[in-house]
């Protein structure tokens, strides 16, 4: 058989965010269908990169005050070490904001614009006056204009699910600066992706590239109809690649983001002396080549890979990809992943609390070669990994490799009923599995070797054997049996469990490199002392590991570590006042009823040192009287007007002056040092603080 060379991809993961279990189910699918070609002997390369440029991070940046360049840093730090920790190991990781994709994006556009695909049309969009940018459809809020259900994004409303354009909420607001957005118009540019669309009906169509429901998908409801123009180009400012015959505009993320496959492979052919047409040449020079392409990606972006990105690749005269495997959604017990209930769980969060090959295993166990979403329920999953990893596999060597320490296994293979050439023979058809992306398929049939194992080493008890000196060698026969039967699982297993493969080596001293090792038995070699293999999954663990996920800020370090430390804040205030308060629940928060309120009036208190009296508002009918102890930080006449926050249910209490009917809210150590909260711009009283 000849060597296959295959380039894979995952999806560009955004660099505003970091990675979570959702994420690693594609990333864990690819790395292992990766290890499995390369195991088989074929020539793979695996390339990624962060996905940089757009709105959010622009944003994003500006927000944490520095540069997106030095944001983009930090995450991809942030995003190599969790791929390290998963045992995700690409041969490339580039950024999309480099020089080979900018040099890629100019080819592939003039190329665009030769074939005559490219259009220009206005565009009327919501415009921020104050952050001076127009604004995509999830940066503004407003008035849901079908239900009138407030504070609704731009593009759909949560409550009543209605879709519309951002211009037509009712009371628009900027979420960036909070200032009433305008309608402007300005030029756009467009591919016209319409002139490819018989070429795409036979790409899609011809069964060789896409699973069966993917292609009856776009026939079903792309392909019907005329393909909508694609606007691939954002007006000033935006981060990323300004076009370069359109100045003032720039290319839109998603037209640059799949560009990247072929930057960091780019990267990679520079590091390895190879050129980027012995991968993604097309034309039957190409073919010669043998080379193949394919694509791992989440089924929310089938759009962009399944019809944008052959047609742009076809038209820049690169090799379209041969396959692109699309996988559905990850759900945690039976629910989209949740912030509040713990569920949507950062990878750094799982790795704190549990053993990153427990969830590669459960991912394969789970994946098929369709679409279906993909539960993780968390129950299973600690049974699924105690009854399988630890009880079937791991259980194999931890009752026999002690026996054989001293002697190691036979020189002779010695006669196992056939055991052994039986599961050698089933390494065509599990390899098929894999190759299929049917990993549950291939799962079951490895555990099925393990099932058989398990009941002959039950069955001869060397443990038993092993009190009667006469029995050493049988002893020795035995161990040497389950540990070659142990050693071809972890062959079959080792596209998912590399940290296993490693710890087979170490144990039975010989190098797992090849399928083909799965094929003949080892025989007088040595065995290694041995040392724990793996541990099973407490439920307390999995418990932990929800907990951490409830409490933990969404966006935590290092990111938001070394955007702080610009700053140069003090600990002083925090030393002050240390964080020792319990936790409270999410039940606990809301029975406190916070509100963005209007002072109307402000006055001294005869005969009160601390005490302002306030007036506040709400919005509607009635105000609150509230005595405040603010006297030595603001005066009356200075807060007139402004906006603060209340506690609105907080008992009505008597003083010596009169009732006040709430608590305004302020930091500070007191005297000077007493700071009203106020709410961005764009708030209104009445709003409920969240
Ligand atoms: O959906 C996403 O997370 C995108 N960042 C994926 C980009 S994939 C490719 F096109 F670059
Ligand atoms: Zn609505």
């Amino acid at each position: 058989m000849t060597a296959r060379r295959i380039l894979v991809t995952s999806a560009l993961p955004y660099a505003n965010g970091h990675i979570h279990l959702g994420h690693l189910v594609e990333y864990i699918q690819t790395d292992i269908w990766v290890r499995f070609q390369k195991l088989r002997g074929n020539r793979c390369i695996y390339i990624c990169a962060d996905d940089t440029h757009g709105t959010a991070i622009m944003i994003r940046a500006r927000q944490e005050g520095r540069s997106e360049e030095a944001l983009i840093a930090d995450m991809r730090e942030s995003h190599l070490g969790d791929f390290a920790a998963f045992g995700v190991e690409f041969d490339n990781y580039g950024s999309t904001n480099s020089e080979h994709n900018r040099r890629l994006c100019h080819q592939i556009w003039s190329k665009l614009r030769d074939a005559d695909l490219i259009a220009e049309k206005d565009v009327t969009q919501l415009y921020d006056p104050k952050a001076e940018t127009f604004l995509a459809d999830r940066f503004v809020k407003g008035t849901c204009p079908k239900c009138q259900a407030s504070d609704q994004y731009g593009d759909n409303c949560d409550k009543c699910g209605a879709t519309y354009t951002p211009a037509d909420l009712i009371n628009p607001v900027s979420a960036l600066s909070g200032a009433t957005p305008e309608l402007r118009t300005a030029k756009h540019l467009f591919v016209q992706i319409e002139k490819l669309h018989d070429w795409l009906n036979e790409w899609t169509q011809s069964g060789q590239h896409l699973q069966d429901e993917v292609a009856n998908y776009l026939k079903g409801h792309f392909l019907c109809d005329p393909l909508r123009d694609w606007d691939v180009s954002r007006p000033a400012p935006y981060f990323g690649f300004e076009i370069p015959d359109s100045p003032g505009n720039y290319w839109y993320v998603w037209f640059d983001a799949p560009i990247g496959y072929i930057g960091s492979t780019a990267e990679w052919c520079e590091k390895h002396g190879e050129t980027l047409d012995d991968w993604w040449a097309c034309g039957p020079e190409a073919e010669s080549r043998g080379a193949e392409i394919h694509h791992f990606i989440g089924k929310d972006i089938t759009y962009f890979h399944t019809l944008f990105w052959p047609a742009m690749l076809k038209k820049a005269d690169f090799r379209q990809p041969d396959r692109v495997h699309i996988h559905g959604f990850l759900t945690v017990d039976g629910e989209k992943m949740s912030k509040t209930k713990g569920t949507f769980i950062q990878a750094a969060t799982y790795a704190k609390h549990l053993e990153p090959a427990y969830l590669r295993y459960y991912y394969a166990s789970k994946l098929g070669a369709r679409l279906d979403d993909l539960d993780l329920n968390l129950e299973e999953f600690a049974t699924k990994v105690n009854s399988d990893l630890v009880g079937k596999v791991v259980n194999l060597a931890s009752r026999t490799a002690r026996f054989v320490e001293a002697v190691g296994l036979s020189s002779v293979y010695p006669d196992d009923g056939g055991m052994f050439a039986e599961a050698a023979a089933q390494a065509e058809t599990i390899a098929a599995a894999y190759d299929g992306c049917d990993y549950n398929g291939a799962m079951r049939l490895i555990m099925g070797l393990a099932d058989r194992a398990n009941r002959y080493v039950d069955e001869k008890a060397p443990w038993t054997l092993r009190k009667d000196p006469a029995k050493a060698s049988e002893v020795q026969d035995v161990c040497s049996v389950t540990l070659n039967l142990f050693r071809q699982i972890v062959v079959y297993l080792a596209p998912v469990l590399p940290k296993l493969v490693q710890q087979t080596e170490r144990l039975l001293q010989q190098p797992i490199q090849n399928w083909n090792d799965s094929q003949t038995p080892l025989v007088g070699t040595g065995v290694a002392k041995f040392e724990h293999l793996m541990q099973r999954v407490e439920l307390a663990q999995v418990q932990a590991m929800i907990e951490d996920g409830i409490q933990a800020a969404p966006e935590t370090t290092p990111v938001a570590a070394a955007a702080l430390n610009q700053w140069n804040d003090g600990p002083e205030a925090l030393a002050a006042e240390p964080l020792v308060a319990e936790h409270c629940t999410i039940d606990d928060f809301v029975k406190v009823d916070l509100r963005v309120a209007r002072v109307v009036a402000a006055n001294e208190v005869v005969g009160a040192d601390k005490l302002l009296q306030l007036t506040l508002s709400l919005g509607g009918e009635g105000t609150r009287n509230v005595f405040a102890g603010i006297k030595s930080a603001y005066k009356p006449e200075d807060l007139v007007g402004r906006l603060v926050i209340l506690c609105a249910n907080l008992a009505p209490r008597k003083m010596k002056f009169g009732i006040s009917e709430g608590m305004v809210l302020a930091a500070g150590a007191g005297g000077k040092e007493i700071f009203l909260l106020n709410p961005d711009t764009g708030a209104k009283p009445g709003h409920r603080v969240h």
